[in-house]
């Protein structure tokens, strides 16, 4: 069965967070299950794309609005990511170096679109599967079910995952002329609160959705920055399949970029010695607690809560513990870490900015991660924590409710709270700083950690029923 993902993000070629983790594990973990996955994304000229060589193995033309524009299909050589990898390239439009927020994103997602479809329209071999990722991708249902020049794609069903749906892809009416002429009956499938909505569209027409946990599935039809009401219409249709995590990159076993490897057995020596090393780049003491942070500095993630939060954990519990924060984001939020009282300074750290190295050797030195999230559709960064014995410390929501079970309860490995609030962080950080005093629970917490199985193959086989479900192959 082949399946082709789009997505504007997949790892290593272009991350931002999360997504770009997903869709650069789980097409590999379809391949080694017999499916033929690959991934198509835009052309950024980034360091991986620099580095690789590509074939040119189809160009044409394409239409947007009253503009023609070429484009180029490259298909990556080597198979390097364990998947075959088609990039789109427009020049002028997708040939530059960042991922998003650029003035002209619709534009450029939409152009993507429409060359993947006229590509593959003309092409002999077609997808059984369209996986679409996210509101970038999320015309393709549409404009696969109704577009007169992809009417011989009609029949290839096409699945949409959401990650983010916060993040919806709005553009106004004025824009409509963009896409090739389309049945006007079916206008009414774009539309949401009056303008074009392209996650929307992609829940109204795709043939299955998928949320990255079940329990966001749930709550997105509570809380889905205004599309609850279709939620709630589109549930039957829907499904929630945990993400996985690539353990070949995520092994503190053999991870190149910590500071010691380590294996289940040797768990405490191992993180003694990647905290020891940590510690000391950011001037703190080894032998307190260490509590981390690792993640966009936005609503979302709780993170504009993080400096009132760290300096009321740091006052109610004075010289006991440390802080690390690695992140970037909303400027404000930046600053209010950046500028966290010189009173604090040797029990705490902050790196503003991403850095993938820094991040895996947080992951390997932390005793603690934490994640205040107000939204957390799946998470990785706890499951990540979890493969480095370092132990979750999660609002309740989302994949982190699905993820983490709290200490409290039968078989538990993590510690949670229910309601968001600073005083819910102060109570949660004293009952880490418990656990820690009592080395012998700590190891057998970490060891517990390492022992769990969050990998792939159990959530790409039920990619693979999903995919089955719906395929005449
Ligand atoms: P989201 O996709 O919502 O950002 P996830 O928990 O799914 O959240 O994934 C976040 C991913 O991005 C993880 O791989 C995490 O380690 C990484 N990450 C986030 N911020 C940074 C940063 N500042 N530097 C390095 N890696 C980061
Ligand atoms: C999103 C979500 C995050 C999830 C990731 C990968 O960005 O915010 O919770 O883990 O996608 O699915």
């Amino acid at each position: 069965m082949n399946v082709m993902h789009l997505s504007a993000e997949c790892y290593p070629v272009a991350k931002v967070g999360g997504l770009g983790d997903v869709v650069g594990a789980l097409p590999k973990y379809l391949c080694e299950a017999g499916i033929n996955a690959s991934v198509v994304l835009p052309y950024y000229d980034r360091k991986f794309v620099q580095e690789n060589t590509f074939d040119l193995i189809f160009k044409s033309t394409g239409i947007l609005g009253t503009k023609t524009f070429e484009y180029n299909i490259l298909k990556e050589k080597n198979r390097t990511l364990g998947f075959d990898l088609y990039l789109i390239h427009i020049p002028g439009l997708l040939d530059r170096p960042e991922i998003y927020c650029y003035p002209d994103e619709i534009e450029q997602f939409i152009s993507f679109q429409l060359s993947f479809l006229d590509w593959i329209s003309k092409s002999d071999q077609k997808p059984d599967i369209i996986h679409c990722h996210d509101h970038h991708t999320g015309l393709i249902p549409f404009l696969v079910s109704h577009t007169i020049a992809y009417s011989n794609l009609a029949s290839i069903p096409t699945v949409c995952t959401i990650h983010n749906g916060q993040y919806q892809g709005w553009f106004g009416w004025d824009k409509i002329s963009y896409l090739p002429a389309f049945d006007l009956n079916k206008a009414g499938l774009l539309d949401w609160g009056n303008c074009i909505n392209s996650l929307a569209t992609s829940v109204k027409c795709c043939w299955k959705f998928t949320t990255v946990s079940p329990s966001y599935l749930k709550e997105l039809s509570i809380n889905s920055n205004g599309l609850e009401k279709l939620f709630q219409m589109e549930e039957a249709k829907g499904s929630g399949i945990i993400n996985g995590i690539d353990t070949l990159v995520w092994n503190s076993e053999t991870d190149p970029m910590i500071f010691k490897t380590y294996s289940l057995d040797s768990v405490n020596a191992g993180k003694k010695e990647n905290k020891k090393q940590l510690c000391k780049e950011f001037g703190l003491s080894g032998s307190k607690p260490l509590v981390v942070f690792i993640g966009r500095l936005v609503g979302e993630k709780g993170a504009d809560m993080l400096s009132e939060a760290i300096a009321s954990c740091l006052d109610t519990y004075k010289g006991k513990l440390n802080f690390l924060i690695l992140g970037s984001g909303d400027p404000k939020t930046e600053k209010e870490l950046k500028d966290l009282p010189v009173k604090y300074k040797k029990q705490y750290g902050v790196y503003i900015g991403y850095d993938e190295m820094l991040s895996h050797r947080i992951y390997a030195g932390a005793d603690f991660l934490i994640m205040p999230s107000r939204v957390e559709p799946c998470g990785l960064n706890q499951l990540y924590a979890m493969r480095y014995g370092t132990i979750p410390v999660v609002h309740k929501t989302g994949g982190l409710k699905d993820t983490v079970i709290d200490l409290k309860e039968a078989g538990g490995y993590g510690l949670s709270f229910d309601d968001l609030s600073i005083q819910s962080i102060i109570t949660v950080i004293g009952r880490a700083c418990e656990v820690y005093e009592d080395p012998e629970k700590m190891s057998l917490i970490r060891k517990k950690l390492m022992s769990l199985d969050f990998s792939w193959d159990k959530s790409a086989e039920e990619y693979i029923n999903l995919y089955k479900s719906l395929s005449n192959d």
